[in-house]
C-alpha cells in the first residue's frame, strides 16, 4: 500500500534506532547548520522500468537531452596549470578540449576541425598551438584561428569567422565543469547548496592525490547508485559492518540537483548486536580505509571514551599534522562519518576533514550497458607549502581488481565488493520477469530523486 508521505529516519517510529542526528546531539562543539539540515521530501513509490538502464532507446533519449545540457565536471583545474595545458573530454560521441589560455583563463573548444572534422586532440597535453594532425589548419589556445596550408585555395572563407566554437566552462572546488549548452543556467545556480555546504572544506586549495580509472560493465546509472545508499553495506560490505552505521544513515535531498547521504561511522551497525568499542574502533583503523592510519596495532583505548570519540580525537590529530593547520571545532561527524554528496547527473564528492573522495560515472561511449568510473582522493596540504603535483589517472583495464590498486588502500577490496555486483545488476535486469525496479522509500530516495531530475530533462 503506497504511504502518503516520506518515510523519515525517527521521526514517528518507523525507524527505531540511533539516527545521525542523534549522534549529532552528542557533539561537543556547535554543530554547524549544514549537518543538522534534514531535506527530503516525498517524491513518491513508484517502480521504475528497468529499460531506463537497458534500452538503446532511453539511451539515446539522455545522449540527445540530458548530456548536451547539464552541467559536467571534466577535470581539475590542477590538471591544467599551465597555459597550453589541456584535458580532452568525452561524453558519448562529443568532446571538448578544457585549456589554460595565456591570461590563466580556461575555456572548452568543440573538439573538432573546423576544416574536415577531425578530432583536433586525440588526447590531453601540453601545446602551444592547435595544430590539426591532418592538413595542419591552426588555432591559438584563444581559439583564434591562425591559417591553413595551401591558403590560396581558401579565399573564400578569409572573412569567415573561422575560431574554434566555445562550451561553458566554470569552476567550484578546483573542478571544472562544462556545458555544451550556452544558454544554461549559471554553474553557481546549478550547484544548489553544495557552496554553503562546502564552506568549511576549500576543496579548491586541496590536491589531487590519487585518479583512478576504470570500465565498469553496467550502466552509468547503476554504478553512481550504488554509492547513493549505504544500506547494502549489510549484504555486501559485511567486513565494515562493526563500524558502520549503516542503517543509521541520513538521507538527503536539495532542489533538482545535489542530494547526499550520511551514514555514521565508528558507531556498530544497528545488524549487529554486542560489538564492543574496542572491536569498533580496532576494527575501524584497521579496514575503513579513510581513517588516519590503516594499522593492525593492537588498541589501548581509555574506558571513557567511545569508539567514535577515540577515532574523532586520533583522525583530528593526524589531519591537523598532514594539514598543517588546527581546525575549527570539527565535529566527530566530520572527522569520520561518510558524508557523501551528489551533484546531477553523475559527481559525487565526500564533504569532511580527511582525505575527499570523488567519484563520477560517465557513459562509455554508445554502450548502455558500460560506465567509465573515476575516482579521485583529494588531500589537504600546508597552508604556504606548494602545491603538491595532481596525480596521473591511473586506468585500469575491466578486468584488473581494484585491489591491485596500491593508490586506493582499503578503499580497492570494497569496490570490487561493489564491482561484483554491479554488472550483475545489468545483466539481471534484462532478465526481469516484471520489467521494474522496486526502490526502497527512504534509504533509496538519492535514486528516485536522480530519475525524477532525469526526467525532468528528457520532458523538456
Ligand atoms: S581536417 Fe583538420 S586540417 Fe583538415
Ligand atoms: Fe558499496
Amino acid at each position: 500500500m503506497a504511504h502518503a508521505e516520506q518515510k523519515t529516519q525517527g521521526d514517528g517510529g518507523r525507524f527505531v534506532g540511533t539516527t545521525w542526528q542523534d549522534l549529532l546531539d552528542l557533539e561537543t562543539v556547535e554543530v554547524p547548520e549544514y549537518l543538522r539540515v534534514k531535506s527530503n521530501p516525498y517524491m513518491g513509490d513508484e517502480d521504475l522500468s528497468v529499460d531506463r538502464y537497458i534500452s538503446p532507446e532511453f539511451f539515446k533519449e539522455e545522449k540527445e537531452k540530458l548530456w548536451p545540457k547539464t552541467w559536467q565536471m571534466a577535470c581539475r583545474e590542477e590538471d591544467i596549470p599551465e597555459s597550453g595545458d589541456h584535458f580532452v573530454y568525452w561524453v558519448i560521441d562529443r568532446s571538448v578540449i578544457v585549456t589554460r589560455t595565456p591570461s590563466g583563463e580556461i575555456k572548452g573548444f568543440i573538439n573538432s576541425c573546423r576544416h574536415r572534422g577531425r578530432c583536433l586532440r586525440d588526447e590531453s597535453g601540453s601545446v602551444d598551438k592547435f595544430r590539426c594532425p591532418f592538413h595542419g589548419a591552426t588555432w591559438d589556445l584563444d581559439g583564434q584561428f591562425k591559417g591553413i596550408p595551401n591558403d590560396w585555395d581558401f579565399e573564400h572563407i578569409a572573412d569567415r569567422d573561422m575560431s574554434l566554437p566555445q562550451v561553458k566552462v566554470a569552476t567550484w572546488g578546483g573542478f571544472v565543469f562544462i556545458n555544451f549548452d550556452l544558454e544554461c543556467q549559471p554553474l553557481e545556480d546549478y550547484l544548489d547548496v553544495l557552496p554553503q555546504h562546502f564552506e568549511r572544506f576549500p576543496l579548491e586549495k586541496y590536491f589531487k592525490a590519487v585518479h583512478v580509472q576504470r570500465v565498469m560493465n553496467c550502466n552509468w546509472k547503476v554504478g553512481a547508485e550504488a554509492f547513493m545508499e549505504s544500506w547494502h553495506t549489510v549484504e555486501t560490505h559485511k567486513q565494515i559492518l562493526t563500524f558502520t552505521g549503516d542503517a543509521n544513515s541520513q538521507y538527503d535531498t536539495f532542489g533538482d540537483n545535489v542530494s547526499r547521504s550520511a551514514t555514521p561511522m565508528g558507531v556498530a551497525s544497528p545488524h549487529l548486536s554486542e560489538v564492543s568499542e574496542e572491536t569498533i574502533t580496532r576494527d575501524i583503523l584497521k579496514l575503513s580505509g579513510r581513517m588516519a592510519t590503516d594499522s593492525d596495532a593492537n588498541v589501548d583505548m581509555p574506558t571513557d571514551q567511545s569508539a567514535r570519540e577515540y577515532v574523532a580525537k586520533m583522525n583530528r590529530e593526524m589531519f591537523e599534522e598532514a594539514a598543517g593547520e588546527a581546525f575549527d571545532d570539527p565535529t566527530m561527524a566530520e572527522l569520520q562519518d561518510a558524508i557523501l554528496y551528489s551533484l546531477f547527473p553523475n559527481f559525487q564528492v565526500w564533504i569532511g576533514y580527511g582525505g575527499n573522495i570523488v567519484y563520477k560515472f560517465l557513459p562509455n561511449g554508445n554502450d548502455p550497458d558500460s560506465c567509465i568510473f573515476e575516482v579521485m582522493i583529494l588531500l589537504r596540504h600546508p597552508e604556504g607549502t606548494e602545491r603538491p603535483l595532481a596525480a596521473p589517472c591511473t586506468v585500469l583495464s575491466a578486468d584488473e581488481p581494484f585491489a591491485s590498486c596500491e593508490a586506493l588502500g582499503s578503499l580497492g577490496p570494497v569496490f570490487d565488493q561493489d564491482d561484483a555486483n554491479l554488472p550483475a545488476v545489468q545483466k539481471g535486469m534484462k532478465n526481469s520477469a516484471t520489467g521494474k525496479v522496486v526502490l526502497a522509500s527512504y534509504q533509496e530516495s538519492r535514486i528516485r530523486h536522480l530519475h525524477q531530475t532525469i526526467d525532468k530533462y528528457l520532458n523538456a
